[in-house]
């Protein structure tokens, strides 16, 4: 059955988030230089428009990880499928992520990047469901807080269909 998708966050939203934390980012670290990593696939588009407001020397580097599968719900058992290229030890690690829900990914990833001995790692999430965390996981910069509801566009997917779309949206199966 076709999925139902409800707009949630327009295009014009989602720059001002952007917008707002990449300001926040470049002042925060004023002076220093930046390592992004982008948590692939999901976080794709999101980075890329946030490194272009990040105002700062500044390098991108990529990591995969499986820990979801086509389901709608984290099993919290992580694997690295793509690891990154840089050496990040001695850098200013900022992890990004598109949605952090139950938070066992990105608690692994963090514990993962954080025994590489980087100057300092922090994470910015673009939509935080608060309400259904399992494990502690700070995030220092949070673009929206959400409900439960799954979430798609803006580079994130459901099965890996409407990563293009370029609003974000509430799936509701037909
Ligand atoms: P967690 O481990 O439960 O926090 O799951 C986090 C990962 O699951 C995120 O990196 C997303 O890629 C994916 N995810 C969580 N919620 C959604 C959603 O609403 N739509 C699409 N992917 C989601
Ligand atoms: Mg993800």
């Amino acid at each position: 059955m076709a999925d139902i998708l409800k707009p949630l966050f327009s295009r014009q939203e989602i720059r001002k988030v952007v917008k707002r934390i990449g300001a926040a980012i470049s002042r925060d670290y004023r002076g220093e230089e930046v390592v992004c990593v982008c948590i692939l696939k999901g976080s794709f588009i999101f980075t890329s428009d946030l490194v272009r407001e990040i105002k700062l020397p500044t390098t991108v580097d990529f990591i995969r990880v499986s820990s979801y599968g086509t389901g709608m719900s984290s099993k919290g058992e992580v694997t690295i499928t793509k690891d990154l290229e840089m050496d990040i030890s001695g850098k200013n690690v900022l992890v990004i992520e598109d949605i952090v829900d139950s938070g066992l990914t990105l608690k692994w990833i963090r514990d993962s990047l954080l025994a590489r001995n980087p100057k300092s790692l922090k994470i910015v999430c673009l939509l935080d469901k608060k309400a259904r965390r399992k494990v502690d996981v700070p995030c220092d910069y949070v673009g929206l807080t959400i409900e439960d509801g799954f979430i798609v566009g803006y580079g994130i997917d459901y099965a890996e269909q409407y990563r293009n779309l370029p609003e974000i949206l509430v799936v509701e199966k037909g």
